[in-house]
């Protein structure tokens, strides 16, 4: 179905959740090796490290709860319904715990584990991954769900395809620099969607973003909602 509305979203969305965001000061990347615990290399090296890294985040969520940035946006789609898509870069689960029913999530979730021989086996996973874990599909080893750097995104075909139909592309509390995230503004304003930035900060003039609204994303979000009756 055509989509209205592609929104994407970014850890600046679950900032005020108490989640910490990637870049800027005592951001996650100020913290951890990015190559230690995000690259296929990385994994190879120490899988157990990695393992740890994701158990860590994945049973930290239940110590964070939604803000009104995620609800918004879960109230929207259930007055769009098909007409919207949510893409998140983020790993955590408060799009869904806020309500949200279709979530693509194109740098994995860490409520989620992979395997590590057969890309197409996912499966829901909220405890402690350990060496001994396997895919309960095929007896493998299992993974994070995590997208690497280097590795594909998910979801891609099924983003792109949006992209190009949609009248309105919104990104929320990214600091699109990561691509292909970074290239939706300019893919979907090439097909004639109308692009909108809401962040903290307003990114440098950009030829690509007809509209930025700055603030937090518990205040803006909603009252940027609002406009869709
Ligand atoms: P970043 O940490 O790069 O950017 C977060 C953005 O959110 C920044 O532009 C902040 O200004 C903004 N921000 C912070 N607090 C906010 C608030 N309360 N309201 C609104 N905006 C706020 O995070 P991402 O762009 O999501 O990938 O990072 C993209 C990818 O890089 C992540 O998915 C992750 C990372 O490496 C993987 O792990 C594969």
């Amino acid at each position: 179905m055509k989509k209205r509305l592609v929104v994407l979203t970014g850890a600046g969305i679950s900032a005020e959740s108490g989640l910490r965001t990637f870049r800027g000061s005592d951001g996650m990347w100020e913290h951890e090796n990015i190559e230690d615990v995000c690259t296929p290399r990385g994994y190879s090296r120490d899988k157990k490290r990695v393992k740890d890294f994701y158990n860590f985040l994945r049973l930290g969520l239940k110590d964070h709860e939604p803000n009104a940035a995620h609800i918004a946006l879960a109230q929207l789609e259930k007055r769009l319904g098909n007409e919207m898509l949510l893409v998140t870069q983020n790993v955590d689960d408060l799009h869904e715990r806020a309500g949200s029913r279709q979530v693509l999530h194109m740098h994995g979730a860490l409520m989620r584990l992979a395997c590590e021989r057969n890309p197409n086996h996912r499966f829901v996973f909220t405890g402690e991954e350990t060496m001994e874990t396997r895919c309960p599909f095929c007896g493998a080893m299992s993974r994070p769900d995590i997208v690497f750097f280097e590795e594909q995104p998910q979801y891609m075909e099924e983003i792109q395809d949006a992209l190009r139909e949609c009248e309105e592309f919104v990104y929320i509390g990214t600091s699109s620099v990561v691509y292909p995230a970074a290239g939706f503004k300019s893919y979907a304003h090439s097909f004639g969607a109308k692009v909108t930035c809401l962040n903290l900060e307003v990114p440098a003039s950009d030829p690509y973003t007809d509209v930025c609204i700055e603030g937090k994303a518990s205040i803006i979000v909603p009252e940027w909602c609002d406009k869709f009756k």
